[in-house]
């Protein structure tokens, strides 16, 4: 939500600068704009609108400066105009900012500034607060031997409540940057002879794979030859540098139309990393490295509670529905912005699991550090490493899926599924399942990659089915029991990437409500594996085609559906009931994505939505 990129280096910073922002337009991309710091004058460049626009906008900008701040905007405060765009530029001309998150009181602060003469170009948060530098820059020239850019942010942001990412430059301190972060994430790339400051590893990768995560409430001062943090209670700070796995292939499209239609097709192998080193050597249960919790300490927990947004919570719902199942312990799921101000009562012997692809989602975050607060052990499941959640948490499970660049998640999906499963197993073995039981599950995990690449191999006939279907306005999803979350995952894709309006509901509860939606202009995705209540599936499908409602069924390979029940069957391999929500996943994830394809929308970055949502 809002990417922000920084360079300071000898490069000319704007080439570096737009390259980032192309690798994080994910996070935002109603408009874009960059400042540059050259000849001790800041050149700003914005445009509403793609990258793209800015690109051509900076044709008309002489910016040949070597530092510099550029930011893509989802917005929150104010349209999305030219003038709401970031950077920002303090009414003296002597500070530019870019910032990621929300300036809770901006307008008392504002208020104040006017008071002292300063005055506002647009209707951001944004600008009281680079006028509020620009302010303390003015009022204490004197900072002894320290930076006098770094203290008056520093002493800015102590009046600032809300969250942010931000990174400033000052036309007095060229070749320099300050950033820094409260809730939003930032990090600092140490390149050779340059750093580079960004929201996530994706907009730096290319220059430097060594990075340092900055934490909460710290300040870094970047100068050409060296970078400082402090803490906003002014302790210096010792870095510790990471070096990232990933390298630049893993963000670049390849051979695809889509990063979605990428990742889709990279679950085989994404699916292979999350379990890979994670099954003991018997090969009847799993193991995780990173829970910090012995098995004994494990074994006396007596309930666990998942918490997640959007498609991480149906991850939520099927980690519930497999530990009940197969652990017989009671699961509590939460959405995380209900959980943070629900006050939920809860037994002492829960240990809670934060689920989040990006390791960032600002109501995820809250959650954690509710549960925490109140004394619970926290884990993460999480995809990025060294995120604010996996920083926070009190251990965790890598998803190890590489970066996920469509803003509509599918491998991190999966991935968290089958991270669920793997719980599941993990919880009984400890309880009532046995060695046999145990190995038969270990087994079906390990044959997953195999299952869903059968399933990928249906693609030419699951994009046949969607150019029949893209011309629908509603859909249904209906499913029970374990692929009731499927349901909503496959309404969600679908409306996320296609805007056509799709509701899940579990299967039987169609008629209390969801069947006044069925005609022949209203189509149902339906999930009807074999299973123990198939004939009562069939009994649901049946009752939709009494209302003419077209039908997309997904079964099981073997699974015979009653002639003129199904207008397009999609068939899955049979499969172990714990990983039947991975395979069933991919039919409705290359359903969306071609019925979107179809409608010419823009699958990546489809209209209002950003990947890590890091305002509330
Ligand atoms: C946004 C994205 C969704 C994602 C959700 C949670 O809404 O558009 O695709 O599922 O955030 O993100 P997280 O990174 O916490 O899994």
């Amino acid at each position: 939500m809002c990417g922000i990129v920084g360079y300071v280096g000898k490069q000319k910073a704007v080439t570096i600068l737009l390259e980032g922002l192309k690798r994080l337009e994910y996070r935002g991309y109603d408009s874009a704009g960059v400042a540059v710091l050259q000849n001790n004058h800041i050149d700003v460049a914005k445009k509403v609108g793609r990258v793209e626009n800015l690109v051509k906008e900076v044709a008309r900008h002489q910016l040949t400066g070597t530092t510099g701040i550029a930011h893509t905007r989802w917005a929150t405060h104010g349209g999305v105009t030219d003038a709401n765009a970031h950077p920002h530029v303090s009414s003296d001309g002597k500070f530019a900012l870019i910032h990621n998150g929300v300036i809770e009181n901006f307008a008392s602060m504002k208020r104040f500034l006017l008071s002292k003469g300063y005055t506002f170009s647009s209707e951001t948060d944004t600008e009281a607060l680079v006028n509020l530098i620009a302010y303390h820059y003015q009022k204490e020239p004197q900072a002894g031997d320290k930076s006098r850019f770094l203290e008056s942010v520093r002493r800015a942001l102590m009046h600032v409540e809300g969250t942010y990412g931000i990174a400033v430059v000052c036309s007095d301190a060229p070749g320099e940057i300050v950033a820094a972060r409260k809730a939003s994430p930032l990090i600092l790339g140490v390149g050779e002879e340059e750093y580079i400051i960004a929201s996530d590893v994706s907009a730096l990768i290319s220059r430097t794979q060594n990075v340092v995560y900055l934490k909460d409430g710290e300040l870094v001062h970047v100068t050409p030859k060296r970078f400082t943090i402090i803490t906003q209670a002014e302790e210096d700070v010792s870095p510790i540098v990471n070096r990232v796995t990933w390298t630049v292939d893993a963000t670049e499209l390849g051979s695809y139309s889509h990063f979605m239609e990428k990742e889709i097709f990279e679950q085989p192998a994404a699916l292979e990393n999350t379990m890979r080193g994670r099954f003991s050597a018997d090969g009847s249960t799993a193991q995780f490295g990173g829970l910090n919790l012995s098995p004994v300490e494990f074994r006396q927990l007596d309930r666990f509670a998942f918490c997640g947004c959007g498609t991480a919570w149906h991850a939520c719902l099927v980690a519930e529905h497999l530990i009940e199942r197969f652990a017989r312990v009671p699961v509590e799921v939460d959405y995380s912005s209900e959980f943070r101000y629900r006050n939920t009562p809860l037994s002492g012997n829960t240990l809670f699991f934060m689920v989040s692809q990006s390791g960032e989602t600002i109501d995820t975050l809250g959650a954690l550090r509710e549960a925490k607060r109140k004394g619970y052990k926290v884990m993460a499941i999480n995809n990025s490493v060294g995120s604010s959640i996996a920083r926070e948490a009190d251990g965790g499970i890598y998803q190890h899926v590489g970066p996920e660049i469509g803003v509509a998640s599918t491998k991190a999906f999966t991935s968290q599924l089958m991270v669920g499963a793997m719980i599941a197993l993990y919880i009984a073995r400890m309880r009532d399942m046995s060695f046999a039981d145990g190995v038969q599950y270990v087994k079906a995990l390990k044959g997953v990659p195999d299952l869903v690449r059968k399933v990928l191999e249906q693609a030419p006939h699951i994009r046949n089915v969607a150019k029949r279907f893209a011309r629908y306005n509603d859909m249904l999803f209906l499913g029970r029991l374990s692929l009731f979350p499927i349901a909503l995952e496959g309404a969600l894709k679908l409306k996320e990437i296609s805007y056509i309006h799709a509701e899940g509901y579990p299967a039987a509860e169609m008629k209390h409500g969801p069947i006044a939606l069925i005609s022949e202009k209203c189509p149902t995705v339906f999930f009807a594996p074999q299973c123990e209540i198939f004939n009562k599936l069939v009994s649901s499908i049946q009752e939709i085609k009494a209302r003419r409602g077209p039908t997309i069924v997904v079964t099981t390979e073997g699974c015979e559906i009653p002639a003129g029940l199904a207008d397009e069957v999609i068939t899955i391999p049979d499969c172990h009931e714990a990983v039947l929500p991975i395979v069933a996943t991919v039919p409705v994830q290359l359903l969306s994505y071609y019925i979107a394809v179809e409608r010419g929308c823009d699958v990546d970055k489809p209209r209002n939505l950003a990947k890590s949502v890091t305002v509330e």
